[in-house]
């Protein structure tokens, strides 16, 4: 049993052994892990670290302000915002096949990161560029990538940048590979990450690329950025008695998905035709298999309302009750 004070201050002596006077670059996500990572290397070298926040455009609602307002705002980080989501959907134009999707998606991440890192050098910011790169690799990470998880990337591609040290000619700093999912967090929170954004459900690289079904285009993102924020606003408002937590805290992993499809619906004296979300809420304890979470009716009932009636659009909200397998969690 470790304490976390003694542990940070460990890590940060090791950061600053490692990287000495050289600068670090960081690609950061809003995930809990590349958050973590950002804020302990933070601690330890302060302005040697450029996080770089590639925006795909394909993020929570108000995830890009939300992140900026925490490194920039609150930890006073250097980071970069490279606002690319018109490049992105660029290429995701035309395109419906989840696994491409991927590719794309995966790819352009690699490009967008670096030119960035190439004109961070020739900026002189840091004064000989970045000869280190951070990642949040995590130890689950290590192990899955030596193999017993190694099938989840076959089956969906996973683009959590592999290989973009090499291609970079960057050293790698990774200074979270000992540590388990939770003691991430216990981290985060003891380098004054707020809860809320540590104790976050897990959200896929790709983001909403997978999450709108076939084609990926910038109105459906809006659509299903407000529907899926009503569904989260409300799995966090809604407390179970039993346990006296919230259902965002009783389920796993919870999200909506955009239907790009129309259903005829009724609105006042006119009838409509727009498109259908559905909600998907998981329990799981290793993301391998899940069961569909047993969301209470009252809360469904809620949020299927707000979001016909506040999402001009879609005028239908189905749930999934699907386990894994054979249904995986995201539907691409
Ligand atoms: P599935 O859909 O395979 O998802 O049951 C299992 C877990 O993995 C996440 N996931 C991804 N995470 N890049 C990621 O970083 C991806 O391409 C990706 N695909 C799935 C998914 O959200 C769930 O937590």
């Amino acid at each position: 049993d470790w304490i976390m004070g003694d542990y940070i201050q460990e890590a940060v002596a090791k950061i600053r052994e490692q990287v000495g006077d050289e600068e670090v670059i960081l690609g950061l996500s809003g995930g809990v892990d590349s958050s973590v990572a950002a804020a302990l290397i933070h601690r330890a070298i302060g302005d040697q670290l450029t996080c770089v926040f590639v925006d795909h455009g394909l993020l929570r609602l108000n995830e890009g302000a939300m992140v900026m307002e925490m490194f920039a705002g609150r930890l006073h980080a250097k980071v970069v915002h490279v606002q690319a989501a018109e490049q992105f959907l660029g290429h995701l134009k035309g395109v419906t096949d989840p696994e491409q999707k991927r590719k794309i998606i995966g790819r352009e991440f690699v490009e967008v990161f670096k030119a960035e890192a190439a004109k961070l050098k020739a900026s002189g910011q840091g004064h000989k560029g970045a000869t280190f790169l951070a990642q949040g690799t995590i130890y689950p990470d290590v192990v899955e990538s030596g193999g017993t998880a190694s099938k989840k990337a076959t089956i969906k591609s996973h683009h959590n940048v592999g290989g973009l040290p090499e291609k970079l000619g960057l050293k790698l700093l990774e200074p979270l590979r000992e540590l388990f999912k939770d003691e991430v967090r216990e981290l985060g929170v003891a380098l004054g990450l707020p809860h809320e954004m540590v104790y976050r459900h897990p959200f896929p690289g790709p983001g909403l690329g997978v999450r709108i079904l076939g084609e990926v285009r910038a109105d459906f993102a809006s659509l299903l950025q407000r529907a899926d924020h009503i569904f989260i606003e409300e799995l966090r408002a809604t407390i179970d008695p039993a346990t006296g937590k919230s259902w965002y805290d009783l389920t796993s992993q919870a999200f909506t998905v955009f239907l790009p499809v129309k259903s005829v619906g009724v609105m006042g004296d006119g009838r409509t035709y727009d498109y259908v979300v559905a909600l998907r809420a998981v329990q799981t304890s290793d993301f391998m298999t899940a069961d569909w979470a047993e969301l209470p009716y009252s809360l469904l009932k809620k949020v299927s309302s707000r979001i016909i009636n506040e999402v001009r659009g879609i005028n239908r909200v189905t749930y999934d009750v699907s386990s894994k397998p054979p249904a995986t969690i995201e539907w691409e």
